[in-house]
């Protein structure tokens, strides 16, 4: 499991590198919007191994086929649903994001798509990446485990509500107030 980070603030990313699990970075018009930087400006300052992000759209496979053919590699966005995926992938996709979370707003089910794209990109052997986008909370990240997705895109709040669980900052205070105990 690849663990991205889903954001154009430079700080997160450092901090979300510094904690040793980040694989890469995906980011967005709106999300660059909020840093009030310069869209390419932004883009050099965040990595040189660029890929591209391609909207699900006729026009968009179309510039997916070219890319693939010229070696550069694409990520295909706004996905929301099996047959758009198995699109993006005849096209060459290296990598394809269904937005889950926006799913579970229209009352859908974000997460039974990711199973679907699984299980038809397992059947006929599709290299392209299912990376789990519009992630909103922890479960979202454990069932992109469980169902063997690729890439799980996560935002620097939901990375930091990975960490947490109430017994081990319990256990945690127990093991330091025992340890003043024998300390010198
Ligand atoms: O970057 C694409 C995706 O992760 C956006 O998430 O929360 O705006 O639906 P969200």
């Amino acid at each position: 499991m690849k663990i991205f980070i889903d954001t154009a603030n430079l700080n997160e990313i450092k901090e979300a590198n510094a904690m040793g699990l980040l694989d890469g970075v995906t980011t967005n018009p709106s999300l660059v919007a909020k840093e009030g930087k310069e869209f390419r400006q932004l883009l050099d300052e965040i990595h040189k191994n660029i890929v591209v992000k391609v909207p699900l759209i006729k026009e968009g496979l179309k510039a997916v086929k070219t890319f693939t053919a010229e070696g550069i590699k694409t990520n295909v966005t706004l996905c929301f649903s099996a047959s758009q995926a198995v699109l993006a992938a005849k096209a060459g996709a290296s990598y394809i994001s269904p937005f889950v979370g926006r799913l579970d707003d229209i009352s859908a089910d974000g997460m039974e798509l990711i199973s679907q794209i699984v299980q038809i990109y397992n059947n006929y052997a599709f290299n392209t990446e299912v990376l789990v986008a519009s992630v909103r909370h922890p479960l979202h990240f454990v069932d992109a485990c469980l169902i063997g997705a690729d890439v799980c895109t996560i935002p620097f709040k939901v990375i930091e509500s990975l960490f947490n669980h109430p017994l081990t900052d319990i256990g945690l205070q127990k093991f330091l107030a025992d340890h003043k105990k024998s300390a010198k």
